[in-house]
């Protein structure tokens, strides 16, 4: 297994060009089975997850043409098998993706449970619901989802009593192609649910509301061939920046959107960080200061997104003062926690929240990456604070982060990847 081996202490300053968002371009990889003939997707980025999802669509005769330059055609015309097998979904639970367009499609689908997950339990009941409201038989057995209608999936009012964000783009590629109207209701209102949404448009979708919590939709007989380019990643443009703000430096994300960053912006501005935005592109300047602690509630967006919860926290071990940070979304998300605490982080954990007592005393340590977001803050604290830091298991920030290591490097973070061969 792969490792990063980081010496800290260094001050981040440059420029940082920003990938495609995952969790935006995972659905987008789904919603090409929506359509006979090829969906052409652009700003792509290179990460385990999408190939995760591409090597799930091939598996099942789907042409997939990787044209290079983060561009990726997907044709479904000779797709043989409806079934996401439980070796693939078991290493990515957003393979769930593909439930709703296989079964409004193709009339059946079979699509293995996720399984357990590191952030606790996350089920997909309101997936496997919302698809039953729009006439589907489903079967749990065998460890696997089985879907069938007869004819087209029923438009239908589907009311989410928790905002689940594959929850509604299941339910939203599904109703493209149902027969008469369908209503999401307690709709997630996710950037990247509007860029599906967005995707689905320019393939003939009749969509309105995508962004509010309200998403009507009027089912058409088919969608056509288009083409998508997939939108900047918000959590990674706001990872660089949150670490630029612990090293007291300065650093410019490119490439990226200002406008869907508000709620992390402002976390930063309140933790005394400059921000200077453009069209696409953010520069934070800490002026080398010392950030301030701050306090952080997670919630579905537009509030603070749990998956910057885990950058914030390690920020917070640096800053100046106590903060606590309460996470809302899942149970289980502070593993993290513990590995900062090896390095010396004053964390004191009661259910959801976690207080932190900032320090200038943390120092590396050997620590053990858990999940995705995770990890990114463990190489972010790494980065910073005094001393030496090998951080195992880095293969679950593959599955997210583009390059992070070059990227790190480019804005001065002294990183080494420790390959498994070496
Ligand atoms: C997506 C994101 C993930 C992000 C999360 C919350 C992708 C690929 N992943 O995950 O990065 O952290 O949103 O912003 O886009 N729930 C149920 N039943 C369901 C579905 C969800 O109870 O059927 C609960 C979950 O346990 C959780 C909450 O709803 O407590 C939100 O989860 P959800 O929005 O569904 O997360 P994901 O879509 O899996």
């Amino acid at each position: 297994m792969d490792k990063f081996l980081i010496e800290g202490g260094k001050c981040l300053s440059g420029e940082v060009r920003v990938s495609g968002a995952k969790n935006a371009a995972l659905p987008i990889i789904a919603a090409a089975l929506l359509v006979r003939g090829p969906l052409q997707i652009s700003n792509m980025p290179a990460l385990h997850d999408v190939n995760t999802m591409l090597k799930l669509i091939a598996c099942m005769g789907v042409d997939v043409k990787d044209t290079g330059d983060m561009q990726v055609t997907i044709d479904s015309s000779a797709i043989n098998s409806y079934k996401a097998p439980y070796e693939l979904v078991k290493t990515m639970r957003a393979s769930i993706l593909v439930l709703g367009p296989l079964l409004a499609h193709f009339g059946e689908a079979e699509v293995s449970l996720p399984g357990g997950c590191a952030i606790g339990s996350r089920p997909v009941d309101l997936h496997i619901r919302g698809l039953e409201a729009m006439g589907a038989t489903i079967v749990v057995e065998e460890g696997y989802i089985r879907a069938k209608i007869d004819g087209r999936l029923k438009g239908a009012k589907i009311f989410f009593d928790t905002v689940t964000v594959t929850g509604t783009e299941n339910i939203l590629m599904a109703a493209t192609l149902a027969e008469g109207q369908t209503i999401i209701e307690n709709a997630a209102k996710e950037p990247e649910v509007t860029d599906l949404a967005e995707c689905l448009i320019a393939m003939g979708a009749d969509i309105q509301g995508a962004g509010t919590d309200t998403i009507t939709i009027n089912g058409v007989s088919e969608l056509q061939a288009a083409s998508h380019s997939v939108i900047p990643d918000r959590i990674e443009t706001g990872t660089f920046l949150v670490a630029a703000a612990m090293s007291g430096g300065c650093v410019t994300t490119r490439a990226t959107r200002p406008d869907i960053q508000e709620a992390v912006l402002q976390k930063l501005i309140e933790a005394g960080a400059e921000i200077e935005t453009g069209d696409d592109w953010i520069r934070l300047d800490m002026k080398g200061k010392q950030p301030k602690a701050v306090n952080i509630t997670t919630a579905p967006y537009p509030a603070f997104p749990t998956d910057m919860q885990a950058q914030f926290a390690a920020m917070n071990c640096v800053a100046q003062g106590v903060s606590h940070v309460k996470e809302t979304i899942f149970e289980n998300r502070f593993m993290h926690m513990q590995e900062m605490i090896r390095m010396g982080g004053k964390i004191l954990i009661d259910g959801n929240t976690a207080t932190i007592e900032g320090s200038t005393e943390l120092k590396g340590a050997p620590v053990m990456a858990t999940d995705l977001r995770a990890s990114a803050s463990l190489v972010m604290l790494a980065l910073v604070v005094k001393g030496e830091t090998l951080i195992d298991r880095i293969y679950h920030i593959d599955r997210g982060y583009e390059n992070i290591e070059e990227k790190f490097q480019q804005i001065g973070g002294k990183i080494t990847r420790i390959s498994a061969t070496n």
